[in-house]
């Protein structure tokens, strides 16, 4: 590059900026911003997010403040690290907060109209929540679909088993996505989706990784909307491949269902729908019902498996923390290799390990990201309209202010508090709060001690050869959720 050309890249760019600048202007003379780290021109604050944001931002959290202000690229975005501002955020004035900026990726085959996780909360999105919430997750509900799960619960102690038997290590993390794939298509569907040793069930997980990857991956075009168009990292076409994938199989499963329907009633989530299909004034098309489909693999699966994968590392290291679970399931269930779901609530130390692990490591460290639809002055800063806000229940999680020992893993901390992840209490709210809040948390949390109790359970597990405790790596990989950068293997033990 010659200087002249030098020279005018450099003057476009200072001119964009003072542009960028001016436009800004506008949200500065109502208010003033939260406090933040100086942008550069045109890519704002990018540089400082890192390739682990959730930590990045954590300790610019701890210079700036609980409330931060970053310009990444064209993007105004808030960072909320308190429970107090969190509070603010998503309940007193969740009505303000409660839309989201679809990201690129979720444009794909026009997701992003149609799907509860991107729709702004308004009356499509008010009716599938209250679809799922009666449908699915409500108590009746999941206690009605519960052996459907028990028995994907015995094909994951029957391949542990398998493996102990074998002499095999078992992969947590992959066995525990498996399990949540056919959790929840038992659930919802009435089918199974993955197996342990089949390869077509690898498609299927493929897919659903595919997506996660692509919603997942840092795009450029989230953060230039001028090119959204142009797509410069691939992700919207790459995308499109899997929705498509996945809607043929969709595809598939309602073909079938609506051939059978003459004849056997399964009574699940899909008829549910499909009675609002064929309605003479239809609630719900078929689009409708795969997108929502999508929604709900796309949001549960991944979310459900690195929590217990999270889980099972955190108690590696610390053995006397897995006897006293062993121990305490012996004492509720006995010698039964699978706990039934009215159990959870006799488990008090289970469920302990369940919190510490959301604590320390929440699927979703920035919970999905919302959107201000109005300028708001929170703790005595404007938060501007359009701003995308980042609660980073990860930096709560582990606050000193908030936590006595933030850094251990210590589960016996919940035995005498009554703080619970349901949405109340700001200092855990690893699905949310408000009206927003995952609306799957019932079934996830079924899923989660479930899936733990059968592998702890019956099973002693050793690392993998002769790994020591401490050098069990704890690396966080970002992406739509918080994984596990090294995936957990280990040899079972049957007892
Ligand atoms: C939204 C966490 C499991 C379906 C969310 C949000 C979080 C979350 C943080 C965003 C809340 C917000 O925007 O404030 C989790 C965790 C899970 C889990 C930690 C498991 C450990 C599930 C399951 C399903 C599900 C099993 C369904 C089967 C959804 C959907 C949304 C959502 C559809 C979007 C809701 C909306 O935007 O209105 N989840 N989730 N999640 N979750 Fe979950």
């Amino acid at each position: 590059m010659n200087f002249l050309t030098f020279l005018l890249l450099l003057l476009s760019i200072i001119w964009i900026w003072i542009l960028f600048q001016t436009l800004n202007s506008k949200h500065k003379k109502s208010g003033k911003l939260p406090p933040g780290p100086y942008p550069f021109p045109v890519i704002g604050n990018m540089l400082e997010l890192g390739k682990k944001p959730h930590q990045s931002l954590a300790k610019l959290s701890k210079t700036y403040g609980p409330l931060i202000y970053l310009k990444i690229g064209r993007l105004d975005v808030v960072v909320v690290s308190s429970p107090e501002i969190a509070k603010d955020v998503l309940q007193k004035y969740d009505q303000v907060f409660s839309s989201r900026s679809p990201p690129s990726a979720a444009m794909a085959k026009e997701h992003d109209k149609l799907s509860m996780v991107w729709l702004p909360a308004e009356n499509q999105w008010r009716k599938l929540r209250r679809i799922c919430k009666e449908q699915m997750f409500s108590t009746p509900r999941l206690d009605a679909s519960w052996d459907l799960r028990q028995e994907k619960l015995l094909i994951l102690s029957d391949y542990v088993n398998q493996c102990s038997v074998n002499g095999r290590t078992v992969k947590i993390g992959e066995a525990a996505l498996i399990t949540s794939i056919n959790l929840m298509s038992a659930t919802l569907f009435s089918v199974e989706f993955a197996d342990f040793n089949s390869d077509s069930s690898q498609e299927f997980k493929d897919v659903v990784w595919g997506v996660m990857e692509c919603i997942g991956t840092p795009n450029i075009a989230d953060y230039f909307p001028v090119l959204k168009y142009y797509d410069p990292q691939g992700i919207l076409r790459r995308n499109k491949v899997y929705f498509d994938k996945l809607f043929a199989i969709f595809d598939g499963i309602i073909d079938e269902r609506l051939k059978s329907r003459g004849t056997s009633v399964k009574n699940d989530l899909l008829d549910a729908l499909l009675d609002l299909n064929q309605k003479l004034e239809p609630e719900l098309s078929r689009d409708d019902i795969k997108h929502l489909l999508l929604d709900l693999f796309i949001a549960g699966a991944d979310t459900t498996s690195s929590t217990v994968e999270w889980a099972m590392t955190e108690l590696l290291r610390n053995p006397e923390k897995i006897i006293k679970v062993r121990n305490e399931l012996r004492d509720v269930i006995g010698m039964k290799s699978i706990i039934q779901e009215s159990d959870i609530s006799r488990l008090p130390y289970l469920q302990a390990v369940v919190k510490e692990t959301f604590r320390l490591h929440p699927a979703a460290p920035f919970l999905v990201p919302h959107k201000s639809d109005d300028n708001v002055e929170i703790n005595g800063y404007l938060v501007p309209k359009n701003a995308q806000i980042l609660v980073n229940v990860w930096a709560s999680g582990r606050d000193s202010n908030n936590w006595l020992n933030p850094d251990l893993f210590m589960p016996e901390r919940f035995l005498d508090i009554k703080t619970d992840f349901q949405g109340q209490d700001f200092e855990l709210i690893p699905f949310g709060a408000g009206r927003r809040i995952c609306p799957g948390l019932p079934l996830a949390r079924r899923m989660v001690h479930l899936m733990l109790a059968t592998l702890i359970c019956n099973f002693e597990w050793k690392l993998e050869g002769g790994l020591k405790l401490e050098e069990i790596d704890m690396i966080e990989r970002f992406g739509l959720t918080l994984q596990k950068a090294i995936p957990l293997e280990a040899f079972p033990i049957k007892l």
